[in-house]
């Protein structure tokens, strides 16, 4: 319990073998499994259907998921139609119901447990470890939005008001809302911005990412089986410039819940602006350059494992992750020797053993992206260390690499991948280090470690980023722990798993009664 009403969701003891092997067992069973996706519609499905296509597993390209049937434009214009004719129905239902059928998805999706491990792994290449975490954040957000709307979309707020005044503020659904989603956390953002959506009173249109439409069908079965009625929860694979400009160009669209790069979310925003239209809400969070400073005052190993688990674990596909390390230049050497040695044993592989550390990237196309990168930087930086792929791997397998660089602004944008470049810099020079960061204009996540608290909090204060982490890792925020979520150039807030998100899916009423 977080302080609030409601169950953490049920963990893994990994350092129980019969545990660990149990769960295996159970996950092997979803060996050879194909999840076919098709567009999950509650009108009918419209019959000139695309063709379909095999969905592959990034760590080994010969191993088929399913198939994927993208929705056509008719069929995503004729969802929009569906939703927004129930919506209002929707948002009448009472809360109680509404967050019951998100509790009871929860429930489902962690006795799940094993399939959706498999999924993850399988379609999205994911280790042990992370697809426990995946699932698991999964599981929070719908328990942890369900408490929220029980608490602020239940019974109206009474207002004060002069005698013979009733006054009442209200929460309602906004209409229908859009949730485009990325792959990199293909079932937990994917289930945190459809529950906060329909807990909130929306009836939604969920466009995964198309590298992982798979792990989406499942959630929505899941949630569909639990009670949420097809007519506010419909599913719409297809590409970003397809399915997703129809969502965000259509007038009856009344607000998008976006997670992805900047790019995109950039464009989302242009799309819903130049409607002629009701003005949408856009919930958008996108990448982050994030930093950590190392002062002379820290502990070596301490940051050594902080940084191996920041910047490559995840295979640094997290928006989250440590992409420039500062080093006070009195310690430099010494944890970049430690460093190199930890990067250096990083264990690259299939992602279903216990013993990797770092899976595939997603697909070639990030592979070709870090590849050219490494070139790069092989031309203009340093290289300081770089991991191993072994032979007998033929899927998407980059080897996580460090590089000793000038300053962040070598650096045009974000690279989505295990790749660190580490700067040198003078005590003296600490608050060029902060403008610096400061001026790269994303502002995701932040690492400082120092154990003087005034270097804390000084950097801490001055550097404009929305999660912050002192002595620890900088990833692997936590549902109602640490809200999640950037400014500038990294997102609009507010912050999933935070207080205020599900206030952006709706819109407040007052009620004024003259008695
Ligand atoms: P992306 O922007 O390419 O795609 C994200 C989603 O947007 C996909 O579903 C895609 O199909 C869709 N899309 C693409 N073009 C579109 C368009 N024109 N109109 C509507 N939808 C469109 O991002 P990605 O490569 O899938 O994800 C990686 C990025 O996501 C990184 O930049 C990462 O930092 C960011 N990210 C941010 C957070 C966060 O919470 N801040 C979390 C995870 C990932
Ligand atoms: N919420 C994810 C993390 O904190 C992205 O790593």
């Amino acid at each position: 319990i977080y302080g609030e009403a409601r169950p953490n969701a049920r963990g893994v003891n990994l350092a129980n073998e019969i545990e660990v092997d149990e769960l295996a067992e159970r996950m092997q069973k979803f060996a050879r499994s194909r999840w076919d996706v098709t567009p999950l519609l509650a009108g009918d499905m419209i019959s000139e259907a695309t063709a379909t296509v095999d969905n592959c597993n990034p760590a080994l390209p010969s191993d088929v998921v399913g198939t994927v049937r993208d929705a056509t434009a008719d069929e995503v214009v004729a969802a929009i139609g569906v939703a927004c004719d129930f919506a209002p129905h929707w948002d009448r239902t009472p809360v109680e119901e509404r967050a019951a059928a998100l509790v009871r998805a929860a429930d489902a999706m962690e006795d799940n447990l094993p399939e959706f491990m498999a999924l993850c792994a399988r379609e999205a290449g994911k280790t042990v470890r992370d697809s426990i975490s995946e699932v698991r954040e999964a599981v929070d957000f719908l328990r942890y939005y369900a408490m929220r709307a029980r608490k602020d979309f239940g019974e109206p707020q009474v207002l004060p008001g002069p005698t013979g005044e009733h006054n009442q503020l209200s929460l309602h659904g906004r209409g229908v809302f859009a949730c485009i989603s990325p792959w990199n956390f293909p079932l937990a953002i994917f289930t945190g911005q459809v529950s906060a959506a329909l807990a909130a009173g929306n009836a939604v249109l969920a466009k995964p990412a198309e590298q992982t439409p798979a792990i989406a069908a499942a959630a929505v079965r899941l949630l569909h089986a639990a009670g949420v009625p097809r007519e506010a929860l419909q599913l719409l694979p297809g590409d970003g410039a397809s399915v997703g400009g129809i969502l965000t160009t259509d007038p009856r669209i009344d607000g998008v819940a976006f997670t992805g790069s900047t790019e995109t979310a950039r464009l989302i925003n242009r799309s819903l602006a130049n409607r002629d239209a009701p003005l949408a809400a856009l919930i958008a969070e996108t990448g982050g350059q994030n930093a950590m400073i190392v002062d002379s005052s820290a502990l070596p190993e301490q940051v050594v494992k902080d940084v191996i688990s920041s910047a490559f674990l995840s295979a640094g596909q997290r928006c989250s992750a440590l992409r420039v390390l500062y080093l006070q230049v009195d310690v430099a050497d010494r944890i970049l020797e430690v460093l190199e040695g930890s990067v250096t044993e990083l264990v690259v592989g299939d992602p279903r053993r216990m013993s990797t550390d770092v899976g595939p990237v997603i697909d070639t196309d990030a592979l070709d992206m870090l590849q050219a990168h490494a070139r790069r930087m092989e031309k203009e930086a340093r290289l300081i260390a770089r991991a191993r792929v072994p032979d007998s791997l033929c899927g998407h397998f980059f080897a996580p690499c460090a590089f000793e660089i000038d300053g962040i602004g070598q650096l045009e944008r974000e690279v989505f991948g295990p790749i660190l470049h580490v700067v040198r810099y003078r005590s003296r020079d600490l608050d060029r280090v902060i403008d610096d960061i400061n001026a790269a204009n994303y502002g995701l996540t932040l690492g400082v470690h120092s154990r003087i608290d005034r270097t804390q909090m000084h950097v801490a204060s001055r550097i404009r980023a929305g999660n912050r982490y002192v002595n620890r890792n900088m990833t692997g925020a936590v549902v109602g722990v640490q809200p999640f979520g950037g400014e500038r150039l990294s997102g609009t807030g507010p912050k999933a798993g935070g207080p205020h998100y599900m206030h952006r899916f709706a819109t407040e009423r007052t009620l004024t009664v003259n008695t």
